[in-house]
């Protein structure tokens, strides 16, 4: 197939960045950078003003299979290359990654929304598993067994799994990308990517610092696409053999879809899906460690993030206080543009998450709920929402049902522990929990109650490269991160080595 030179640029707003060839509107294929085959392209817009940022190459199955092509050719040697120079290309793109944090940042800003210090931030927390992972390349140990028979030797050795497709979603342009092709390099394996079609500005810029770092041609295949030739793109990934592991963040539904589409290839899966995180608050809790807890873990990217508290269970003795306080410090957030100083809430990512925000608190209200702080879009318009803080909810209000992906807070009231953990776990989905109390034995109680990949204790901000990533239920499988994070993208295989006596 014949593809495409890149295109002439036409991004938009290139003020303010340092290194102008990280603006980048083409796909990586095969080491090369080339437009779609029909040169197709969609726009990238600014969710805080709706302007346009850039036209990006619209791949579709044509690209994909180009892309697979290029990925497998170049497996076998880098499966050969030793751990240690698979270390040494990770930790370069690490470096990279730090040394251009500001432009990576404003391009999160541009086209996610997020403040730049957060999107900083979130620079610094993608590259972390970049680097965490290029220390763990080298510790992909096997093991030597205790053979039974005195004339064999066996061992079990880790091996990559092979071609490994990424599919990943705008609410962190760069951190959700970064941690799945961070462990599948450092395990050897190369990797087609489809980053979320309204951020793929930054998956092509740490693309771009990838192959500087090192990374060879056909290593690492980044292709963007719209939402409609997405899916034709990614059908194509889950369709070939010579895939063998999909790892995928977002929502539930799509995550069933993927599983069922990739049965017959019996393709290896972690999925990162949708979560319905409870935030208990006990009686006996630090009301100041709780509610810098609720506006860490909820107001952190407006509260568009998989682990954020979806239902706030607050015990009767303290839920007037807590309420109060949060409502007070949720008045006090600044809500504005990326670039202006001080904000801490931007835009949500388009006009639809702020139609089902509305949705949640309608359907809250009518049942019964009351709002105590904000509760409608912000006077910024747009995509802007004001921190928002319902009280006098139920199980059976849609915001106790579903991720409401947004800056809201829905508050139940509980009277015994009992309660709460029934409360708690009354969801099909089981990824994050936070737990707020001062009493040891009620932490262990309740902290092993919980159905929830993953407990926060006193704390809202858990997430971390050093940590297992990931949930249970409908949250979906697989780990990212730690030395679990690793394994995901190994196999393991059995040696018999027999007639040594
Ligand atoms: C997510 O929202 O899916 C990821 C959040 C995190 O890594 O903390």
């Amino acid at each position: 197939m014949t593809l495409q030179p890149a295109s002439t640029c036409t991004f938009r707003l290139l003020d303010g960045f340092q290194r102008r060839d990280l603006l980048l509107e083409d796909a990586l294929i095969g080491g090369a950078w080339i437009g779609a085959q029909d040169d197709a392209r969609f726009a990238v817009t600014n969710p805080a003003d709706g302007a346009r940022l850039a036209q990006v190459a619209d791949c579709g199955p044509a690209e994909a299979i180009a892309a697979l092509d290029a990925a497998v050719k170049a497996g076998p040697a880098w499966r050969r290359t030793t751990p240690q120079a698979r270390r040494q290309i990770l930790k370069r793109w690490h470096g990279l990654l730090m040394a251009n944090q500001d432009d990576l940042a404003r391009l999160i800003s541009l086209e996610q929304g997020k403040p730049l210090a957060e999107a900083a931030g979130e620079v610094a927390y993608g590259a972390a598993y970049v680097d965490w992972f290029a220390d763990e390349a080298i510790r992909g140990d096997g093991e030597i067994l205790a053979s039974p028979v005195l004339d064999r030797q066996m061992t079990a050795v880790r091996e990559p799994i092979g071609v490994v497709a990424v599919v990943t979603p705008w609410n962190f342009p760069i951190a959700m990308i970064a941690r799945k092709i961070a462990p599948a390099l450092a395990a050897g394996c190369t990797v087609v990517g489809k980053p979320a079609e309204d951020t793929p500005l930054s998956a092509l810029a740490i693309a771009r610092l990838a192959q500087e770092a090192g990374v060879p041609d056909g290593v690492l295949n980044m292709l963007p696409a719209s939402r409609l030739r997405g899916a034709a793109l990614v059908g194509v990934w889950l369709d070939e053999e010579c895939v063998r592991k999909l790892s995928f963040t977002g929502s539930t539904a799509t995550g069933k879809f993927l599983a069922e589409r990739s049965a017959p290839t019996l393709k290896r899966l972690s999925l990162e899906l949708g979560g319905n995180a409870p935030f208990l608050v006990f009686d006996d809790a630090d009301l100041d460690v709780a509610i810098r807890g609720a506006l860490a873990a909820k107001f952190r990217n407006a509260g568009q993030t998989c682990v954020s508290p979806n239902r706030f269970l607050v015990q009767a003795g303290v839920h007037d206080a807590f309420v109060a306080r949060l409502a007070d410090a949720a008045a006090s957030l600044k809500v504005g543009t990326a670039d202006e100083a001080g904000v801490q809430i931007g835009p949500l990512i388009n006009d639809k998450a702020v139609q089902k925000v509305e949705a949640h608190i309608q359907d809250a209200i009518a049942r019964g709920a009351r709002v105590v702080q904000g509760g409608a879009r912000h006077p910024l318009g747009g995509s802007f929402f004001q921190p928002t803080v319902l009280v006098g909810m139920d199980p059976d209000m849609r915001a106790s049902c579903e991720e409401t992906f947004g800056p809201v807070v829905s508050v139940t009231r509980f009277e015994t522990e009992a309660e709460a953990v029934t409360l708690a776990n009354a969801t099909p989905f089981g990824l994050a929990a936070y737990l707020f109390t001062a009493d040891r034995k009620r932490i262990a109680r309740v902290g092993a109650a919980l159905e929830s990949g993953m407990v926060g204790v006193n704390e809202g901000a858990i997430s971390s490269e050093v940590a297992p990533f990931g949930g249970v239920k409908q949250s979906g499988y697989g780990r990212e991160g730690s030395r679990h994070g690793l394994i995901e993208y190994q196999t393991l295989k059995y040696i018999c080595e027999g007639g040594l006596d």
